[in-house]
């Protein structure tokens, strides 16, 4: 990032200011330097450079497996395309659920290594050690609560989180943990718009939900979901703004027609 540059840039302040105002933050996935450039170019507030990359990228069934080192390099990828928005990298499950020690020696390399602005950690009360470390190591941190997929073998589900008052509570107060352990945002992902709603108006830091209704200061997406790549996942908070799976299956199988029928290339295309 070049600090010449005129565009202006989004910071964690700016995010924090924007809930203060009352203005929705827009965040959404990228993985690599083509789609963030587009993204960033279009307006986006905050892309996340979000694990999710071990599923829609490397096309495991889970976050679980995506390594440190896979995770910087899309993080990498995604720095060199951007100009204006905020970028928060996820640590990827097993480098920070340790000790604070590692936790804090993982985030460093994502900062070092990567341009990134921030990073993103799953979890409450266990993890607010390592909060704390990163956050007075200089690092801002966001939170993630209600659904977290690094832990779906002690869910067993990808359903909805938080329905009953004992986990609810619990997320009432990991909320609050995280706030004061300096994170500077926390993503709340598929619990009731109510308890979403409650827990945005009880914070000064912004929410940024994702199957967690209006009342989240934010929202965010997997781009792949959004853009209508995948098909098969269709849950319901989903809205699919583009069907790019049949568009591009058509695109593609037009140039395969078109080389099969030797009408690709023609003369025009044609040195
Ligand atoms: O990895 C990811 O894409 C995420 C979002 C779903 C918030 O954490």
């Amino acid at each position: 990032m070049s600090v010449n540059k005129e565009v202006k840039r989004i910071t964690t302040h700016t995010i924090q200011k924007m809930k203060l105002k009352g203005e929705k933050i827009s965040m959404i996935t990228a993985y690599d330097f083509s789609f963030a450039k587009l993204f960033d170019a279009a307006g986006i507030d905050v892309i996340l450079v979000g694990d999710s990359a071990s599923n829609v990228m490397a096309g495991h069934e889970t976050t679980l497996p995506i390594t440190l080192d896979q995770m910087i390099y899309h993080a990498q990828s995604v720095l060199r395309a951007i100009d204006h928005c905020l970028v928060v990298v996820d640590l990827p499950f097993g480098t920070y659920q340790s000790n604070s020690d590692i936790a804090l020696a993982s985030a460093i390399r994502i900062m070092k290594e990567t341009d990134a602005h921030a990073i993103k950690l799953e979890g409450g009360e266990e993890a607010i050690d390592s909060i704390k470390r990163i956050v007075a190591a200089g690092i801002p941190v966001m939170g993630h609560l209600g659904l977290t997929p690094q832990s779906i073998y002690k869910f067993g589900t990808y359903t909805v989180r938080a329905k009953e008052e004992e986990e609810a509570n619990k997320l009432k107060k990991d909320a609050l943990l995280l706030q004061e352990a300096g994170c500077f945002a926390t993503v709340l992902e598929k619990i009731p718009a109510n308890l979403a709603k409650e827990v945005s108006e009880s914070l000064t830091i912004p929410t940024i939900g994702i199957g967690a209704g209006n009342a989240c200061d934010g929202q965010v997406l997997v781009m792949h979901d959004m853009l209508g790549i995948n098909t098969e996942f269709k849950p319901r908070f989903l809205r699919q703004y583009l069907n790019l799976h049949e568009q591009i299956t058509s695109a593609v199988q037009q140039y395969i027609a078109d080389v099969k029928s030797k009408d690709f290339p023609n003369e025009k295309e044609s040195y």
